[in-house]
This record gives structure tokens, C-alpha cells and sequence, in this order.
């Protein structure tokens, strides 16, 4: 008797440019699922996806792809504001939806996105591929297994010397992308130094956002087109209280004078140990430190773990979620807290104030 074949998650990708890319290439190494259309309003980058990926079908309106009914679900990899009204019709539509990170540009669209997750019992999934790295992964794991002692501090940072992505005016225009390097990049470190302290409560948030090199055209990756206007920050710097005594600090940046190229990275301080990861210019190398006292004496250790792979993580994680029935274990509840979070940074950095528990409820 024939074997049954299992049927394989059939995918539409929304917004091709640089991470739609990273899209295809992480569905193209998932054996259960298949990108069968792609949707961008940029007809030579669609007509370049198709080729290079060998996609049957291609539409510049995504409501298109949303009508398919034999699309089971799309990721969402359009410019931040677009996440929100894409993602709410994605759902409305039957579709389970990966959407990039941030969620959203606020906390009332991202309330309303998992909402819509819920009310349809559809995936949400928000791609934070950084949390999915194999260094993030083994650290987990040893916080778990204790090796650090109890965790009462930690420091997250993303630092740009001249990293202002000019490409896509979108991402220095706060109409569109809801901030600057807090937002793109900050998310990110926001969501793993909370992922690696398992998750606490968020009390207090006090910050400084400042914007002094971009308004003047400096720190860009390759030089703004004049009619460029940058109304994001370029430099935010938060300290997060948390629930059990904990603290956080964030630092992210596009452009700053300082020692870091392109770094990003965690610090964890706990009761009978520490560590550190460092990642410089993207390179995987040598990401880890741990820190403890063997015989007494101070030991520095460098674990080498298996590096992963963001992207193809999440794109296999979502999959699996959605093939094996439980896509609703999933409605976005992280980007929402994220959400939260950055919301409650870029109200502190405005009024010049702590931003209380109290505060952060009412913007939920
Ligand atoms: N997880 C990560 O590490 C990571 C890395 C980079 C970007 N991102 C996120 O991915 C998203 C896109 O960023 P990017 O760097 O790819 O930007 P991008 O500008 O390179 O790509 C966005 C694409 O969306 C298309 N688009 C715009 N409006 C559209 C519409 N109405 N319908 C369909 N397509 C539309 C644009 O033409 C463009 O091709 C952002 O939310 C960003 O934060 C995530």
C-alpha cells in the first residue's frame, strides 16, 4: 500500500525586499513547507524573487494572496507600520501568519493583532530569529540548569559605529517604522536578555533616546538622499526594573561614537556565575563567556556551541506548530510585551520620567 504523503504547509510571502530574502531561503530549508506566492508592490524585485527561488505566483496586492484558499498561511515582511492592517487581514482571512519583528509600531495595534490571532485561533508568530540562535540557546539551557545561581542583572546592547539603514527611507521615518535602532534592532535584545531571565514582569521603565547624528546626515551605511528626513532616534539607553529584584539595562544604536563596528550582545550577573555574548560584525566566532570560581579561584570558560539558525529556527518552529494542530500555543503574546516595553522606553525618553507599573498597565 502507498505511503501517505503528510501534506506540507503551503506559504505566501508578503514584502520581498531584505528579510523576504531570508524568508524564502529559511521556508527553502524546511522539507513540510513550500512557498507557492510571493507579493511585492516593487515589480523587478518580485519578477527577481520569482526567478531566483522558482515561484509559481506573484501579485502586488497582498489581498490577492490572501484570497488563495489554498494558501494556509504568509509571513508578514513589509516596512513595521504595515504589520498591523496586513496581519489583522491575514487572520480575518484564515491565514496563520509569521510576522516580522517588531510586531507593530504600538501597543494598541499589537493588542489588536493578537486579538485577531485569538478570535480566528490562527498562528501568530513573531520572527525573533536572534532569540533562536544555537549560543542563545545553550545559555537558556544553562540558566536553566542553574549554572549561573539566581540572575539579578543583566545588560543588553546593539551598537552601530556608522549603521543608519538608509536603504528603504522607511526605517529612519517614525511615521512608518515607529522609531529608530530601539525599535529595529533594541526589539531584538529586548526580547532575549527577557527570554534568558525567564520572562519577568516589567515594573518600571526610565530612558534617554537622542537623534544627534542622523538629522545631520552622519552615520548612515551610504550617504541619505537630500530629500531624507530622519525623525527617528539614533541612540537609546533604558534601565528596566523587573519583578524579583531584577534589573535590566538596553542600550541600542545606529550610528555613535564608539569602539563597536556592528556589535551586539547579552551580559547575565547571577549568584555563582556569569556570562557574556558578544557578537561582532555578525561574525559567529567565539560569541561566548562564562564565569565562575573553580577551586576558589575566578575561571573563565569559552563554550563553543552549534551556532544555529535564526530564520530556518523559526520558520521550522512555525511550521511544526501549524502541522502538528496547535497553531493557537502561539498568538503573538511576546510582541505584545515587547511592544509594551518599547512603547514605555519612547514615553520616558518624551516626558523626561520613570514610566511606572501603573503606566505600563494602562498603555495594555
Ligand atoms: N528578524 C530580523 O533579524 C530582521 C532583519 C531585518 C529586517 N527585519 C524586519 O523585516 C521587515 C522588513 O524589513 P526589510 O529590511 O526587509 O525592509 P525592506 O525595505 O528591504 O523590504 C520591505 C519590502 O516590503 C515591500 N512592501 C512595501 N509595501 C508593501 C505592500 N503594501 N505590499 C507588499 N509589499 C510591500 C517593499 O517594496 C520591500 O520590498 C521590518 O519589519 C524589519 O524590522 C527583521
Amino acid at each position: 500500500m502507498a505511503k501517505k504523503t503528510k501534506a506540507k504547509l503551503r506559504v505566501g510571502i508578503i514584502g520581498v525586499g531584505f528579510i523576504g530574502k531570508v524568508h524564502l531561503e529559511a521556508f527553502a530549508a524546511v522539507p513540510d513547507a513550500e512557498v507557492v506566492a510571493i507579493c511585492d508592490i516593487r515589480p523587478e524585485r518580485l519578477e527577481e524573487m520569482a526567478a531566483e527561488f522558482d515561484i509559481a505566483d506573484s501579485y502586488d496586492d497582498y489581498e490577492d494572496v490572501l484570497a488563495r484558499k489554498d494558501i494556509d498561511a504568509v509571513s508578514v515582511c513589509t516596512p513595521n507600520y504595515l504589520h498591523a492592517p496586513i496581519t489583522i487581514a491575514a487572520l480575518q482571512a484564515g491565514k496563520h501568519v509569521l510576522c516580522e519583528k517588531p510586531l507593530t509600531t504600538s501597543m494598541t495595534e499589537a493588542l489588536a493583532m493578537t486579538n485577531a490571532a485569538k478570535a480566528a485561533k490562527k498562528a501568530l508568530m513573531v520572527a525573533f530569529s536572534h532569540r533562536r540562535r544555537g549560543d542563545v540557546k545553550w545559555l537558556k539551557q544553562a540558566v536553566g540548569d542553574g549554572m549561573f545561581g539566581g540572575l539579578y542583572y543583566a545588560k543588553a546592547m546593539w551598537w552601530r559605529r556608522s549603521g543608519i539603514p538608509a536603504w528603504g527611507a522607511w526605517f529612519i521615518d517614525k511615521s512608518r517604522s515607529g522609531g529608530g535602532p530601539l525599535i529595529d534592532l533594541g526589539v531584538h535584545m529586548l526580547d532575549m536578555s527577557l527570554y534568558l531571565l525567564g520572562d519577568p514582569r516589567v515594573l518600571s521603565v526610565s530612558a534617554s533616546t537622542w537623534a544627534e547624528l542622523g538629522p545631520k546626515g552622519k552615520g548612515f551605511y551610504y550617504p541619505p538622499a537630500h530629500d531624507q528626513k530622519f525623525t527617528v532616534e539614533d541612540l537609546a539607553s533604558a534601565f528596566i526594573r523587573l519583578e524579583g529584584g531584577k534589573t535590566l539595562t538596553l542600550e541600542a544604536s545606529w550610528a555613535t561614537y564608539g569602539k563597536h563596528n556592528d556589535a551586539f550582545g547579552v551580559s547575565l550577573f547571577g549568584s555563582s556565575g556569569g556570562a557574556e555574548l558578544e557578537v561582532s560584525d555578525y561574525s559567529n566566532k567565539d560569541t561566548l563567556r562564562v564565569f565562575t570560581d573553580i577551586g576558589g579561584a575566578p575561571v573563565t570558560m569559552r563554550p563553543a556551541p552549534e551556532i544555529g539558525h535564526g530564520h530556518t529556527t523559526v520558520a521550522r518552529e512555525f511550521t511544526e506548530l501549524i502541522l502538528n494542530g496547535q497553531p493557537t500555543k502561539e498568538v503573538g503574546l511576546d510582541g505584545v510585551r515587547r511592544a509594551q516595553v518599547i512603547e514605555a522606553i519612547y514615553l520616558s525618553a518624551l516626558e523626561g520620567r520613570e514610566v511606572t507599573v501603573e503606566d505600563l498597565a494602562t498603555l495594555l
